[in-house]
């Protein structure tokens, strides 16, 4: 589908998408705005903010979701959210569908020249701001503007991006090798003629996408390792701005490669426990709901594999004899492993399970006691702790 056409009918991958901001952003912005701060949500490539066909669009459902907050008369205290949206064709559309929405701002422009503006502007305040980075291709995702988030100090950001990884390689193989492989060969995805070696390695930040390529031409990798390897490249170079970055691989399941990855990248532990935490809930409760069979046909969520992993044996091994480790720490090395296939509750289950604390349980019953949770801290009312909250002084150890 040409992107000329994009608005026409929404199609499954958008909505797989949207599961995903939904589903993150309601509890992103009530622990954010619990800190008193002001919280600014960035759709940097916005669109129309309905699709033709009556569906929403991110723009409609970030609007709606900052509603439901300044509605609410008991839970937000602080109401200081705003959201822009920035939009470079469909600005007109988009004011009209967000005409009955307060606290949304639409930015008739460029992402790339507003972007630096926004950041200027929320410099002073110690402002949170999430940015939400949805563009056709990826001729718009200068490593330069990531760069820059680095480097802001009073203003802490959070992105999730689409990034199309299958286009990223898709006009490197033009440029390189001026022939696309088959496995790229798909009408889906946006030419962009303007492309250049030194543009594609500004979106990379580095040129160690054009070595997998020619690794690829040399048959050293299949089509499905570069898509690995140059992710995980691209993922080093996010975490070159970010503390976490996670990517979750949104797959057709007629093709092995990837349509394109979600990213998220933020600097708190907390953000990152929230996300997978939530992602993890919305794909359940997506499966359970929706009557949409055609997503299950055509894709492969991300708990699709995980059948395979043995869990205990995986959190065993991260803990080394008579090395504890905090729990923070422990679920952020899962994380790391395993991105979204897991929640944090089922590794905490886990937890209980092997440290034989739930003897309640079946799985307690059967545990081998095989490691300790150690709380070093004492609850308000003096009573004995036990509870998996990361915030705590909990450590594991193996016994
Ligand atoms: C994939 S669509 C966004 C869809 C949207 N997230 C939704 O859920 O409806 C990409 C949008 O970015 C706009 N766009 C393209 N290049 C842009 C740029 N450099 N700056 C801002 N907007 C741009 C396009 O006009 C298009 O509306």
């Amino acid at each position: 589908m040409a992107s000329e056409n994009f608005f026409d009918k929404k199609q499954p991958w958008s909505k797989v998408k949207d599961k995903v901001v939904s589903g993150y952003l309601e509890p992103y912005c009530a622990k954010l705005l619990f800190t008193g701060k002001p919280l600014k949500i960035v759709d940097c490539f916005a669109g129309k903010g309905k699709f033709d066909d009556g569906e929403e669009g991110s723009p409609l459902m970030i609007a709606k979701v900052i509603r439901n907050i300044l509605k609410n008369e008991t839970s937000y205290k602080n109401k200081n959210i705003e959201a822009c949206f920035i939009e470079k064709k469909y600005h007109d559309d988009l004011k009209n569908n967000l005409l009955y929405f307060s606290q949304c701002r639409v930015i008739s422009g460029n992402f790339e020249e507003n972007i630096s503006e926004i950041l200027k502007k929320n410099k002073k305040e110690e402002t949170s701001l999430f940015l939400y980075i949805d563009p056709y291709g990826i001729k718009s995702l200068s490593f330069k503007i990531f760069n820059k988030l680095k480097n802001m100090d009073t203003i802490s950001t959070e992105i999730l991006m689409n990034f199309n990884s299958f286009g990223f390689l898709r006009e490197g193989f033009r440029l390189i090798s001026h022939d696309i492989p088959t496995d790229l060969l798909e009408s889906n995805y946006e030419i962009d003629g303007k492309n250049s070696i030194s543009r594609m390695n500004e979106i990379a930040n580095g040129i160690y996408w054009q070595k997998i390529i020619k690794d690829k031409n040399s048959n050293k990798i299949t089509m499905y390792e570069a898509e690995e390897i140059f992710i995980q490249e691209y993922t080093s170079q996010l975490k070159t701005v970010y503390n976490y970055v996670i990517n979750i691989p949104i797959k057709e399941k007629r093709n092995r490669l990837p349509k394109y990855r979600l990213i998220f990248g933020t600097n708190h532990y907390e953000g990152l426990f929230l996300m997978v935490e939530n992602m993890k809930k919305s794909w359940t409760l997506f499966l359970d709901s929706t009557n949409d069979h055609s997503l299950f046909d055509e894709f492969e969520l991300p708990e699709y594999n995980i059948g395979k992993i043995n869990l205990e044996e995986v959190i065993l091994n991260l803990i080394t004899k008579n090395n504890r480790i905090s729990l923070r720490d422990l679920l952020i090395k899962l994380i790391d492993m395993h991105g979204i296939s897991f929640s944090i509750s089922q590794y905490k289950d886990v937890l209980v399970k092997l440290s034989g604390e739930s003897k309640s349980s079946l799985g307690g019953l059967f545990a081998d006691n095989k490691i300790q949770i150690i709380r070093e801290y004492k609850t308000p009312t003096g009573k004995e702790p036990r509870d998996l909250d990361w915030n705590n002084k909990i450590y594991i150890e193996r016994v």
